[in-house]
């Protein structure tokens, strides 16, 4: 989750944030946009840290699934995403001492997260623990409010997305490939009630930023959409270092 905190691109911090912080580029989107690919990607080759937000609101989640918490009650779980004891080491997702990398990524736990994130007292216990992630050289945070809440003085941000459909058949096969059986009639359906959620909750609603770049990747490569941010991000660096 931290690639090596060296920046290929110098001192020079290009791009640096407002207050002389290290550079944020958010990458927000509805879920199985590829963004959380297309975030990583980008982050490699830049060499900066990497936020996967999701993963802080499906811990919550799978904590309160496995303690049969209520996923309705905003004061339990509030109380649980504050005393969160999750690490990221590596790529590895560690909570109360277990491996819970691979546990968190099912569609029931993606689902139960998208309910938790409703509420303002989760959301606000996640905020300080998202934000302590912006460590020099920068940082890419995937999420679904990181150009419009966590991170608003973020240099780049994009909006990725893509059609249902291609979305439920990604996610079909990433699944697949993991060897669960799931069928991509109930993927649809849980992506669409996932975006109306996440798109209509009052506290932090999915939507691109005022300033954020949209990009549809129905039918673009991961790799064609990592080359585009890479391309934006370069952009506005160079234009930094000829401001100053
Ligand atoms: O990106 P994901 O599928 O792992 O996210 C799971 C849920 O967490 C998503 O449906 C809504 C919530 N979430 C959020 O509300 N804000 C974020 N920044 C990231 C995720």
């Amino acid at each position: 989750m931290t690639p090596p905190s060296r920046s290929p691109e110098g001192s020079a911090r290009p791009g640096a944030g407002r207050r002389g912080e290290p550079p944020v580029i958010a990458v927000d989107g509805p879920a199985a946009s590829g963004k959380g690919t297309v975030a990583l990607g980008v982050a490699r080759v830049l060499r900066f840290h990497y936020l996967d937000s999701g993963s802080l609101y499906r811990l919550v989640a799978y904590r309160a699934l496995s303690q049969g918490a209520l996923i309705e009650e905003e004061g339990g779980l509030t109380a649980l995403a504050t005393g969160l004891a999750a690490s990221f080491e590596g790529e590895r997702i560690v909570l109360d001492g277990r491996d819970v990398t691979l546990a968190i990524r099912t569609p029931e736990v993606g689902a139960a997260a998208s309910r938790v994130a409703v509420f303002p007292g989760v959301r606000r216990a996640l905020l300080v623990r998202q934000r302590a992630f912006r460590r020099p050289p920068g940082l890419v945070a995937d999420g679904r409010d990181m150009g419009t809440v966590v991170f608003p003085d973020a240099v780049l941000k994009v909006y990725v997305t893509a059609s249902a459909e291609e979305r439920a058949a990604r996610r079909h096969k990433q699944l697949i490939e993991k060897g669960n059986s799931v069928t991509i009639e109930s993927l649809l359906r849980d992506i669409r009630e996932r975006d109306a959620r996440d798109m209509g909750r009052a506290e932090a609603p999915l939507k691109p930023a005022a300033d954020a770049i949209v990009l549809d990747t129905t039918g673009i490569s991961i790799e064609a959409s990592i080359a585009f941010v890479l391309e934006r991000y370069r952009q506005i660096s160079g234009e930094a270092r000829t401001e100053t």
